[in-house]
C-alpha cells in the first residue's frame, strides 16, 4: 500500500462519514450508536479544524481515502487545555497494514508542534487492535474503566492510554498557547 497523509477537507467528508458509520454499527471503538449524518459530521470537523487541532485523512495510491484521524480537546475546562484525545478509524480492508500507526505518529507530530503536552486514547471495548496502535507509538496503558459501555448487547471495558509530547510535564506550558477564553465554560 502507497500511503499519503494529508490534511482532511470538507470534500472529504462524504468518505469519513461512510467510514465512520462502519465503525458506529459493527465495532466497539466508539460508543455511538446511529451513526451521524454528513452535515453532523462536516459541523464535528468544522469545530475541531475551528479551534485549531490537527485532522488528516490516509490516502492510498490511487488516491482513495481509507482513514482519517484527529485530535480533540479532552474535556472542556479549561485546566485541560494542554490535553488532546486523539481518534483515528480505518475502512475495514485498510486495517492491519500500517495506516493507523501513521496517522498516529503523525498526529503525535502535529499536536507535539502545537504545544500540547499530553495525549490521551480513550479505547473502547479495550480493543487489542487499537491498544496495540498506541503502545507501538509509545502510549502507556493507565488504566480501564470496567463496565462503562453497552454496545452490542454486552458491557464494554474502557481502556485509557497516555503519552506525554514535547516537554509533557518537565517545564510550564506557554501561556499564549489556546487561551482560556476558547473554552470559557
Ligand atoms: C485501531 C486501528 C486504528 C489500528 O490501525 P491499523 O492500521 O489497523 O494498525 P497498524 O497496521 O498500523 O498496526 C500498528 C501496530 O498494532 C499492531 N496491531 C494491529 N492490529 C492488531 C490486532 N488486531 N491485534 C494485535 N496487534 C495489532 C500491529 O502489529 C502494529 O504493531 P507494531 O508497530 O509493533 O508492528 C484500526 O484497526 C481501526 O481503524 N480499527 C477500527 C476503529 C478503531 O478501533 N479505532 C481506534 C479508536 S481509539
Amino acid at each position: 500500500m502507497s500511503l499519503t497523509l494529508r490534511d482532511a477537507t470538507l470534500a472529504d467528508l462524504p468518505v469519513i462519514t461512510e467510514i465512520y458509520r462502519e465503525s458506529v454499527l459493527n465495532g466497539v471503538a466508539t460508543y455511538e450508536i446511529n451513526p451521524p449524518s454528513e452535515k453532523e459530521m462536516r459541523s464535528r470537523f468544522e469545530t475541531i479544524i475551528g479551534n485549531g487541532y490537527p485532522y488528516m485523512v490516509a490516502v492510498d495510491g490511487d488516491r482513495t481515502i481509507i482513514g482519517y484521524a484527529y485530535a480533540s480537546g479532552f474535556r472542556t475546562r479549561a485546566a485541560y487545555r494542554f490535553l488532546v484525545e486523539d481518534s483515528i478509524y480505518l475502512a475495514p480492508e485498510a486495517r492491519g497494514k500500517g495506516a493507523g500507526k501513521a496517522l498516529l505518529v503523525e498526529l503525535v507530530r502535529r499536536c507535539t508542534e502545537l504545544g500540547f503536552r499530553q495525549m490521551v486514547a480513550v479505547i473502547g471495548g479495550a480493543h487489542p487492535a487499537s491498544i496495540a496502535v498506541h503502545r507501538s507509538v509509545g502510549f502507556e496503558h493507565q488504566g480501564t474503566m470496567k463496565a462503562t459501555g453497552f454496545k452490542h448487547g454486552r458491557w464494554l471495558d474502557t481502556a485509557i492510554m497516555q503519552l506525554a509530547l514535547g516537554e509533557g510535564q518537565s517545564s510550564d506550558p506557554p501561556e499564549d498557547v489556546y487561551p482560556d477564553t476558547l473554552y470559557g465554560v
